[in-house]
């Protein structure tokens, strides 16, 4: 039943719970492919200066929300006292259903690999009959289906053990190990003979590369990343005590982020370059190049076991945060948190059925812009949902609730010039920039 708000056992539980949302498939599967697309290190710079912007903004006044109300992202905005505005949070939550849907099916393609380069699937294959195999498996009917099971379920069995015991925990153990494992396949391909020619391509800007399609690219990037404006972040922000400071955690949260991004890149497109690969090879380039790569480095068995493990970590500790955001609130209307578990989890695999179908056997069925089911839940969240979410949640907190966000960030200390900075962001910067980029994703407006 609905018992007392739950909180985080530390500060440190909090900061690796958040980053573990934050970083995902995201960062691993996503970043180093849209780099290579972009352009490489321009790309980067980019980026960079949007999420310790924008993004770092629009995260802390997620959180804020969140710790202000204590309470679930459907009834945080009623609880403030501004009612009205719950159809954010009702957004939010249907946001992470549908995200969750396929990011599963995605997270069980990963499991696939761990098993599949373990028995040695790939071995001796080259690109051409990777490819292949790879189209054959997730055009399948039954065993990616399988794997998002087995994935939805992993993803239920931490959710269901609460919020100290399951998602803290876990975090706490998943998180440095995530870490250990990416510096030391970052180590392996950095070293590889003819890795320098990838290095410079990820490290040594062309500012000629550069459109506004890049900065479009950089900002939605930012948001998928950080797990802006799905309520995720509103959610966890709601397990924070009174006394962690905000600002400080963020900064931590987003230099952790970004830091898996870079470190995924390091690991990816030296190695792509080093044997000769294509860095542009898009969303192919973890489950189709990685693998080749793989298959021509030495030690590459045990490395690309490696590799697909610390994917499907990423992967996991994001997708608990968005099953809590539903979680959360079916507890707070008095389903117990095992049934709510149980039966947005049920949901969420159903929904992703016929998302891993649509790569498959129902591929014919076109959705938004010819696109399959898959590949249309993922442009509605992308291009729609998730930054008209951040939108909201940015003049949320720098219009409506300005003096409260601004007390519940500072305490009793005296507004400074990042106090200054962060409203200027949330009120304009943000806004703007959001819009631009809902515009062009809609194709309304074209760079
Ligand atoms: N940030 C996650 C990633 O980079 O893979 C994806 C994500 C998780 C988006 C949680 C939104 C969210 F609420």
């Amino acid at each position: 039943m609905n018992t007392a708000h739950e909180h985080w056992g530390s500060r440190l539980g909090f900061i690796l719970a958040t980053a573990g949302s934050a970083v995902g498939l995201g960062n691993i599967w996503k970043f180093p492919y849209i780099t290579g697309e972009n352009g490489g290190a321009a790309f980067i710079i980019i980026y960079l200066g949007i999420v310790f912007t924008i993004g770092l903004s629009a995260m802390l006044a997620e959180i804020t929300i969140g710790r202000i109300a204590q309470t679930d992202a459907i009834h945080a905005f009623r609880k403030i006292g501004k009612p009205g505005w719950s159809f954010v949070g009702v957004m939010g939550v249907i946001t992470a259903v549908i995200i969750l849907s396929f990011y599963s099916v995605v997270a069980g393609w990963c499991i696939a690999y761990v098993v599949k380069s373990a028995g040695g699937a790939f071995s001796g294959m080259d690109a051409e009959a990777i490819a292949g195999a790879f189209g054959t498996f997730v055009s399948s009917p039954l065993s990616p289906i399988v794997y998002h099971g087995i994935f939805a379920a992993l993803t239920m069995a931490v959710v269901v053990a609460g919020v100290g015991g399951g998602i803290e925990k876990t975090s706490k153990v998943l998180m440095p190990l995530l870490f250990v494992m990416l510096i030391a396949l970052a180590v392996r391909s950095v070293t590889l003979p003819g890795a320098s020619k990838g290095l410079e391509f990820f490290l040594a800007p062309d500012f000629s590369a550069i459109s506004a399609g890049t900065v479009m690219a950089a900002l939605g990037q930012a948001f998928f990343s950080l797990s802006l404006g799905s309520a995720a972040l509103l959610t966890y922000g709601s397990y924070v005590d009174k006394k962690t400071n905000l600002g400080k955690s963020v900064v931590q949260i987003t230099f952790l982020d970004t830091l898996v991004a870079i470190l995924a890149g390091l690991a990816i497109l030296p190695a792509v370059f080093a044997f000769g690969m294509d860095p542009a090879a898009g969303p192919g380039l973890t489950f189709v190049t990685l693998p080749t790569v793989f298959n021509a480095m030495p030690g590459g068995y045990l490395f690309a076991i490696v590799f697909f493990v610390l994917l499907t970590i990423a992967a996991l500790t994001s997708s608990i945060s968005l099953l809590e955001t539903v979680v959360s609130f079916f507890n707070n209307i008095g389903l117990s948190r095992r049934n709510a578990t149980v039966g947005s989890g049920l949901l969420v695999f159903l929904l992703g059925i016929p998302s891993s179908l649509s790569v498959g056997i129902w591929s014919d069925i076109h959705f938004i812009k010819g696109q399959g089911f898959l590949d249309s839940a993922s442009w509605m969240t992308d291009k729609l949902l998730l930054p008209v979410g951040g939108l909201l949640i940015c003049v949320f907190t720098g219009w409506i609730i300005a003096p409260v966000a601004a007390k519940e960030v500072l305490g009793d200390g005296e507004p400074g010039i990042l106090t200054r900075a962060w409203f200027i962001i949330l009120r304009f910067v943000a806004p703007v920039a959001i819009l631009l980029i809902i515009l062009s994703g809609l194709e309304i407006i074209k760079f």
